[in-house]
C-alpha cells in the first residue's frame, strides 16, 4: 500500500509538480524491471544490517563479505535537524547510522535529548552556517509544523496573524533546510510534516517546496501520506519527503493492516493526578455539547481500548481533551501518562523523561512514529548502497507512467 492516495497524488499534478510522483507510480508496475538488478544484493543488505545492530560501533566499518563479492559498507552519517527528543535519531540508529551533527532550540527538548543520547545539540539553526555543519550522506529534519497545520493556521487566522511560509518565526524555516542541502549536497535528505502540508494554501506551499527540491537543488523527490495506526495504536497521518542526489529505486514501505490495540499500552495502575477532576469533566462535556448543536465536529475524545487514539499533539498538555482514557462508571476519564505518550509514539522502555509532564507531552506530541520512521530510513539506506539509475532511465519511466 502506497501511503499517496489517488487524490494527493492527482493533486501533485496539478500543481505541476508530478514529475517524481509519476515515477512513484509507475514503479508499481515496473518494479520488476527497476530493481531486477538490486533486489538480491538489497535482501543481502538487509541482513547486514540487521547483522550491523549487533555489532560493537568500531566494527561497523569493515569490509563485509556478501555471498561471493566482497563489498565495503561504511557507516553512515546523517545530520538531526530540529531534533526536538530525537525520535529521527533513534529510527536512524536501530538502522545502523551515526549522527554527526544536531540541531534544536529548545531548552527543555535539549534536555531530554542530552539525557538519551549523551551529547546537546547546536542550537538556533538560523545562525548556524552550513560551514559548521560537517559531511553527511542524510539529513534529517521534521521541520516545524504549526505554520501549517490545520489547527494552527485557524488559530492564527482566527488571531489575524500570518501563517505558512509567512509566517516570519517558523514559516520560513524550510528555507535553512534547504540552504543546507544546497551548501551540503548530502546524497539524500527526509523531511517530516504535518499531513497538510500537502493542502496548506490551495497546493502552493507543498508546490513551492518541491520545486525548490526538484527543479532548484535537483534531487529526486519522492513524497506519501503514512498513518502510523499499523505500527502504534495511533492514527497519526504524517507527510514523508524522501529525497536522492542521485535518482534511486525508492519506494515508501507498506505499513502493516494489523491493529495494534490502546488497551496493550496503557499502565495497570497510573497515579491518580492523571485523572480529570469533576469540574474539568464537565466543562468538556457542556463544550462538546454546546458544538454539537452548532453543528461543529470539536469536542474531547474517549479512546476505545481496543482500538487506536486520535492524534497526540503538542497540545495535549493544556487538558488532554483529545485523547482521553475512560475508567468505568462514577469516575472521570483520565489523561495519558508521558510513558503511555511514549509508547504511542513507539519509542522504547529505555527513553528517559528527565522534564516536567507539561514538557513531555509537548515532546512527545511534537515527535515522531520512531517505527514508521525506522522503516522509511532503512529503506533509504539499502537505496543509498545500491546502484544509483540513470537519469535516463528514470526519463523513460516518467514517460512511460
Ligand atoms: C516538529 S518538532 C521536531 C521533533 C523531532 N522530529 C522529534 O523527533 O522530536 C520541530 C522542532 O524544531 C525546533 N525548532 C524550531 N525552530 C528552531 C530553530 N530556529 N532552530 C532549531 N530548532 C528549532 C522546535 O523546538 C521543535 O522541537
Amino acid at each position: 500500500m502506497l501511503a499517496l492516495t489517488q487524490e494527493e497524488s492527482s493533486k501533485s499534478f496539478q500543481t505541476g509538480s508530478g514529475a517524481s510522483h509519476a515515477l512513484i507510480r509507475c514503479m508499481d508496475n515496473s518494479q520488476e524491471d527497476l530493481t531486477k538488478d538490486h533486489c538480491s544484493v538489497a535482501s543481502s543488505v538487509n541482513q547486514l544490517y540487521y547483522e550491523s545492530n549487533q555489532m560493537p560501533s568500531e566494527r561497523k566499518t569493515r569490509l563485509t563479505s556478501i555471498r561471493d563479492n566482497t563489498v565495503a559498507f561504511p557507516v553512515l552519517k546523517f545530520i538531526d535537524l530540529f531534533a526536538g527528543i530525537g525520535g529521527i535519531r533513534l529510527a536512524l540508529e536501530k538502522n545502523g547510522a551515526e549522527c554527526v551533527f544536531s540541531s534544536e532550540w529548545n531548552k527543555f527538548a535539549c534536555q531530554t535529548y542530552e539525557k538519551n543520547f549523551g551529547e546537546a545539540p547546536a542550537g538556533d539553526i538560523r545562525e548556524i552556517s552550513s560551514k559548521q555543519v560537517p559531511d553527511h550522506d542524510l539529513l534529517t529534519a521534521g521541520f516545524p509544523c504549526q505554520p501549517f497545520s490545520i489547527s494552527g493556521v485557524s488559530k492564527k487566522g482566527s488571531l489575524g496573524k500570518p501563517h505558512g511560509f509567512d509566517d516570519p518565526t517558523q514559516g520560513t524555516l524550510f528555507f535553512e533546510v534547504k540552504r543546507i542541502i544546497r551548501d551540503k549536497r548530502p546524497r539524500a535528505f527526509l523531511l517530516e510534516n504535518v499531513k497538510n502540508l500537502l493542502h496548506h494554501d490551495s497546493g502552493q506551499t507543498f508546490d513551492v517546496i518541491l520545486r525548490a527540491l526538484e527543479d532548484e537543488l535537483d534531487y529526486d523527490v519522492h513524497f506519501a501520506v503514512i498513518d502510523a495506526k499499523g505500527l502504534v495504536p495511533q492514527h497519526r497521518e504524517r507527510i514523508y519527503i524522501v529525497g536522492f542526489r542521485e535518482p534511486r529505486a525508492f519506494e515508501f514501505p507498506v505499513i502493516s493492516d494489523s491493529k495494534p490495540q490502546l488497551k496493550n499500552i496503557l499502565d495497570p495502575k497510573p497515579p491518580e493526578k492523571y485523572g480529570l477532576t469533576p469540574h474539568l469533566w464537565s466543562y468538556l462535556r457542556a463544550y462538546a455539547e454546546k458544538h454539537k448543536k452548532l453543528g461543529h465536529g470539536f469536542g474531547f475524545g474517549l479512546a476505545d481500548l481496543d482500538g487506536t487514539t486520535r492524534t497526540l499533539s503538542a497540545r495535549y498538555y493544556k487538558d488532554g481533551s483529545e485523547i482521553l482514557i475512560p475508567r468505568g462508571k462514577g469516575r472521570t476519564p483520565r489523561r495519558l501518562t508521558p510513558r503511555e505518550c511514549a509508547r504511542l509514539m513507539g519509542f522504547p522502555e529505555s527513553f528517559e523523561i528527565p522534564v516536567s509532564d507539561t514538557q513531555a507531552y509537548k515532546q512527545f506530541g511534537n515527535s515522531v512514529v520512531v517505527p514508521v520512521v525506522s522503516l522509511i530510513t532503512k529503506r533509504i539506506i539499502e537505496c543509498l548502497h545500491q546502484k544509483p539509475i540513470s537519469r535516463a532511465k528514470q526519463l523513460s519511466l516518467i514517460a512511460t507512467a
